[in-house]
């Protein structure tokens, strides 16, 4: 997911092209302004903590972009692609580590495990999703 900051500050096509480049399989997208209550849901885990009042406020001050990716080992790589989750730790050349500098302004969000994302993918793509192929299908595992 491209965070609202992500979003604002135009880097939306910069992290797309990454995952294609790296040769996943976008599967769905979607641009959604995300209520608190939907995001509650999503970082349920996190309740309580005293950064989630201020996070909650951010995450849903404005649009985010929603996305299905699919290619080998894509949650631990996609998470590497993303980088630490505090900015300041993420190695250059990943996402946070080219774009961020704040833990909470971190541009972008990824599942940890396959469980969180089939739980994501449930929250996020309710409608699910059209089946396609790519024409690099067969070059590109
Ligand atoms: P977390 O699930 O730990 O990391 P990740 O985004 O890498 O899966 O945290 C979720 C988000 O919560 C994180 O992207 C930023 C925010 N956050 C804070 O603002 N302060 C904190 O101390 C932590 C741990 C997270």
């Amino acid at each position: 997911m491209v965070k609202p900051d992500g979003v604002q500050r135009g880097l939306v096509g910069n992290i797309i092209g990454r995952f294609e480049q790296r040769g996943f399989k976008l599967i769905a997208l979607k641009m959604i302004h995300s209520t608190p209550e939907h995001l509650e849901k999503h970082y349920a885990h996190h309740k309580g903590k005293p950064f989630f009042p201020g996070f909650i406020k951010y995450m849903a001050s404005g649009p985010v972009v929603a996305m299905i990716w699919e290619g080998l080992d894509a949650v631990k790589t996609g998470r590497a692609m993303l980088g630490a989750t505090n900015p300041l730790a993420s190695a250059p050349g990943t996402i946070r580590g080219d774009f961020a500098l704040a833990l909470g302004r971190s541009v972008c969000h990824g599942s940890d495990s396959v469980e969180s994302a089939e739980k994501e993918i449930a929250l996020w793509f309710p409608e699910g999703i059209v089946q396609h192929e790519l024409a690099t299908a067969g070059w590109i595992f």
